[in-house]
């Protein structure tokens, strides 16, 4: 957090800070062109470059660390002079670490571009007094809103430590938002003038503008395109908007053997059970979990997973999984998960997902079987495991066709339902938050409303947010871009209209063609035509085309 960003500037051959700055990458540092003029006695509004061989001291003094301040040695790679007259404009240098890295606990900080928070609080570090005291001090001060030439006034009050004060010349403004620290500009200048009551300090953006090699880079993209979420997802706080069905699921899974997420297809079953449950689970130390698909052959897909219970993939034989399988449909799961789960001394939860593969892809007589032996029976829920299937609601009736199955189902069902538009508007802006990125005012609602308006709901719109991503500039992201990019419903169809234009281009307009009808299998007429999966042999002479469609991710292979 922010102790592992500031940085003290000293001033050359003694331990007097000449001002304050922040790390920004693996060996980056920002501050004040002044306050790097102060380091090396010169003149404070001298304008020109330090040479590559001028040495600027810095040390780490908020780690606390008892051997003392960890101490590195920077070049100046960057310089925007400070302003000749006057309090604003330019002043800016890059630091890079010469020699040694950023020691432990160091880090670089998140920027991110100023929210129009008016009067929301920042915090400075630096180091009163003139000449600036050896032990710095927070100060904290109101946002006051953007003026001229991208600078932040930052609105003190009139007893404000930090103005007047040198030793706070190119500190971070830090913001805590929901996310942790964040810095929104560096403090230019504390006017000495007793006249100045302000204090301002340089945007983001105009640090970027700065510093575009190391500033610019687009950090890495929090959404998910088409896939789903995954718990490091949820860990690293980009699973937005399930909160409540997520809580729901874990009391169900306290309380029953048997939950079955059911929903509409890409409504986020899967992402809530991986991002919204198993998290939360292993956070216990209490559970083991596993995920498998039933696929063909059920019972040797969940065999595995009882096996992943275990600990990681030891490079199992088919001839060890296969025996077990033959067990699971001997005993039943109930009895061979009660064992293991002494065994491993901890509950099982077992995570059958896209369970409607059970009534597509998998043979008639081991359904009927599987099920038997697999799903809990009906009230019984004082068991050592869990079984959490997520199974689209189309599939719901021919389920209950089988024996028994309703029985089982009972009081057992989690139905999933699309986001409104305040909550999808929460899951696109908040993942960005925490990379530092900005929407356009209102351009987060308008996407949402697109999203719950539009059909094809959540993936669409994560396909459209991921594609936005990489259009980013100055880690702000444009109504113009999410327009040029055909918005939530056109952003995938532009995205397949180009591919396809390439391939057919390319000559290989038959092969595309052969390969998307050879995917797609229609139940109930046309209308309910449904994603398949076709084995590899079935495509063989396409599959080039194959690996291609899915090099650009509109084709899935799995192993
Ligand atoms: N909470 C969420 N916020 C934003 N996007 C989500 C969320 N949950 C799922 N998605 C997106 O929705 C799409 C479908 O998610 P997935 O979990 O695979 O749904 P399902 O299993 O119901 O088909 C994916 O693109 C995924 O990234
Ligand atoms: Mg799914």
């Amino acid at each position: 957090m922010r102790e592992g960003f500031v940085i003290r500037v000293l001033r050359a051959g003694s331990a007097v800070p000449a001002g304050v700055g922040f790390v920004v990458g693996e060996r980056h540092v920002l501050t004040c062109a002044h306050v790097v003029n102060t380091a090396l006695g010169r003149a404070q509004r001298d304008q020109e470059a330090p040479g590559a061989d001028v040495r600027v001291q810095v040390d780490f003094s908020l780690l606390g660390d008892p051997e003392g301040a960890p101490l590195r040695s920077c070049r100046v790679a960057m310089w925007v002079p400070p302003p000749v007259l006057g309090v604003s404009g330019g002043d800016v240098a890059g630091l890079v670490l010469v020699g040694e890295g950023l020691p432990a606990g160091a880090g670089p900080a998140r920027l991110a571009e100023v929210m129009d928070v008016r009067g929301a609080e920042v915090d400075l570090f630096g180091y009163p007094g003139e000449p600036p005291r050896r032990d710095g001090a927070w100060a904290r001060c109101q946002l006051g809103g953007v003026v001229s030439g991208g600078m932040i006034q930052l609105d003190a009050d009139s007893e404000a430590a930090f103005r007047a004060q040198p030793g706070y010349s190119g500190a971070p403004a830090v913001v805590a938002d929901g996310v942790g620290d964040a810095v929104v500009g560096m403090l230019a200048v504390a006017s000495r003038d007793e006249d100045v009551r302000d204090a301002y300090a340089i945007s983001v953006a105009r640090l970027v503008d700065a510093w575009p090699e190391v500033l610019e880079s687009v950090p890495a993209c929090p959404y998910r395109g088409l896939l789903s979420f995954r718990a490091e997802d949820a860990e690293a706080g980009l699973f937005v908007g399930r909160e409540e069905e997520a809580r729901r699921l874990r009391r169900m899974v306290d309380e029953r053997a048997l939950v079955v997420v059911v929903g509409p297809s890409g409504v986020g079953k899967s992402s809530l059970v991986n991002a919204g449950l198993l998290p939360a689970l292993r956070g216990t130390g209490e559970w083991a979990a596993a995920t498998f698909r039933p696929g063909e052959t059920p019972f040797f897909a969940l065999a595995r997973a009882l096996y992943d219970l275990e600990g990681p993939d030891h490079g199992l034989s088919t001839e060890v999984v296969d025996r077990r399988a033959e067990q699971v449909r001997g005993e039943g799961l109930a009895g061979l998960a009660g064992k293991l789960s002494v065994l491993i001394g901890r509950r099982i939860l077992l995570h059958a997902d896209q369970f409607e593969e059970m009534l597509t892809i998998c043979p008639a007589g081991e359904r009927a079987e599987f099920l038997d032996r697999v799903l809990p029976a009906a009230n019984v829920d004082d068991v050592p495991y869990r079984l959490v299937c997520t199974l689209r609601a189309d599939f719901l009736r021919p389920l209950l066709e089988h024996a028994d199955v309703g029985g089982r189902l009972q009081d057992r069902l989690l139905p999933l339902s699309p986001m409104g538009v305040a909550t999808l508007e929460r899951a696109v802006s908040e993942p960005a938050w925490v990379r530092g990125v900005r929407y356009d005012d209102g351009l987060a609602r308008q996407i949402a409303i697109d999203a719950a308006g539009g059909g094809g709901g959540l993936p669409l719109m994560e396909f459209a947010l991921t594609e936005l991503w990489a259009r980013q500039r100055q880690r702000r992201l444009t109504f113009a871009d999410y327009h040029s990019l055909g918005g939530v419903a056109g952003a995938l169809d532009r995205y397949a209209e180009g591919i396809f234009a390439e391939l057919a281009e390319r000559g290989l307009e038959d092969q595309v063609r052969r390969v998307m009808l050879a995917l797609v299998r229609s139940r109930e007429g046309a209308a309910q035509a449904t994603r398949r999966i076709v084995g590899q042999d079935r495509l063989a002479r396409d599959w080039p085309v194959v690996e291609e469609l899915a090099r650009r991710r509109l084709l899935m292979i799995d192993d």
